[in-house]
């Protein structure tokens, strides 16, 4: 059978019947890139892999996610969708929207939204609307209008949003044949983290593992209210997909650090711009700017010593990469010197090149 995406392979995982129309993009079954670079800083006793997301269809995670709450909210009759969103939600949203036929309305902060993320939600015809505030304001105002109006929330408030996302953890353990004993990823509204730690625990007691990874997140410093333990009015941040101030999912990040002897903590700008580059340079791998907090964070743990302690001879380390590096080429071309232009010669063009 040819690859028809996560519900039809997971199905047995997800609440779904004969009666859900599959919505699918053929969303998932994304790689798991072994990444020597990252594995060598770590030392012998590692192996960190790299769960690209980044290359599901609409280019983020959020696709696994989106088939389950569009084929659901196919199945159940609604006509239109609603969500808030940094970006990526939306893009998600209205392409899997355009496929079900179903209207799509999606409301994001003015200006902060990457430029790849807002194409994709005009191009697939959604209704975007911009409203001047933050992420966690546009989230406050489409949780009201769903729950007054006749049209349903796709957020990772929504529960089918969940289910299709602990999907990755699934793929994660089947192409191992066991569970990470870390797993590293971005936190934002914490709604993938949530998903990744449903999935593990799932598998654990389907018997498919025999243990439990740590669950480490990581928000960007200037967006980190879980770290400080309390709502950020302003966050602040270049990554622009995890600037958010008030997770709607906290309390189930808490119990995924605590259930699992994780931590959640925070990286600055910097130290994603620098594992960002990485990524891009030593791993061949470009991601956009808030995926790399996972990175990040793995980095900056390493060189405070958590990795100390670790008696395995072989620790198996994912980090998960969120989303396209092309969603934000703004950020890749700024954070670059501009490319020199010679004359159309030979001899210049090899004294640019440096040859
Ligand atoms: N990485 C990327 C690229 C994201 O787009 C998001 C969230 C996250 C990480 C954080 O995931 O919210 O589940 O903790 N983006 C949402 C959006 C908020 O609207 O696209 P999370």
């Amino acid at each position: 059978m040819p690859y028809q995406g996560v519900i039809a392979r997971y199905k047995k995982y997800l609440p779904v019947t004969k009666k859900t129309p599959f919505v699918s993009l053929q969303e998932g079954n994304t790689p798991l890139i072994c990444a020597p670079g990252i594995s060598a800083l770590m030392g012998p006793k590692f192996k960190v892999y790299l769960k690209y997301e980044g290359l599901n269809p609409t280019g983020s995670f959020k696709d696994r996610g989106m088939t389950v709450a569009i084929s659901k909210a196919k199945e159940e009759g609604v006509k239109a969708v609603i969500c808030a969103s940094t970006g990526n939600t939306s893009a998600s949203a209205a392409a899997f929207s355009a496929k079900a036929g179903l209207k799509c309305i999606v409301v994001i902060p003015q200006g902060k939204i990457a430029l790849g993320k807002l194409a994709q939600a005009l191009i697939h015809n959604a209704k975007v609307v911009e409203v001047r505030g933050n992420f966690d304001d546009a989230l406050r105002v489409v949780k009201e209008i769903s729950s007054n109006y006749p049209v349903r929330l796709v957020n990772s408030i929504n529960p089918h949003r969940i289910e299709g996302q602990k999907t990755a953890s699934f793929e994660v353990c089947d192409y191992l044949g066991c569970a990470p004993h870390f797993h590293f990823l971005p936190v934002g509204n914490a709604g993938n983290i949530t998903a990744y730690w449903k999935g593990y625990k799932e598998y654990y007691s389907h018997k498919k593992i025999s243990y439990l990874p740590k669950m480490c997140g990581f928000q960007a410093k200037g967006a980190a209210p879980i770290v400080r333990g309390y709502p950020i009015k302003n966050p602040k941040t270049i990554a622009t997909a995890i600037r958010i101030g008030n997770p709607a999912s906290w309390q189930k990040a808490i119990e995924a650090k605590e259930e699992s002897g994780g931590l959640i903590d925070m990286v600055s700008d910097a130290q994603i711009l620098s594992a960002y580059k990485f990524l891009a340079q030593e791993e061949g791998v470009f991601v956009e700017p808030a995926s790399a907090a996972s990175v990040a964070g793995l980095f900056m743990m390493k060189k405070r010593g958590y990795f100390k302690k670790v008696k395995n001879k072989k620790t198996i380390i994912v980090c998960t990469l969120t989303g396209h590096g092309l969603k934000d080429p703004n950020i890749a071309i700024k954070s670059i010197r501009r490319p020199p232009t010679v004359k159309a010669s030979v001899e210049a063009v090899l004294k640019k090149a440096g040859l």
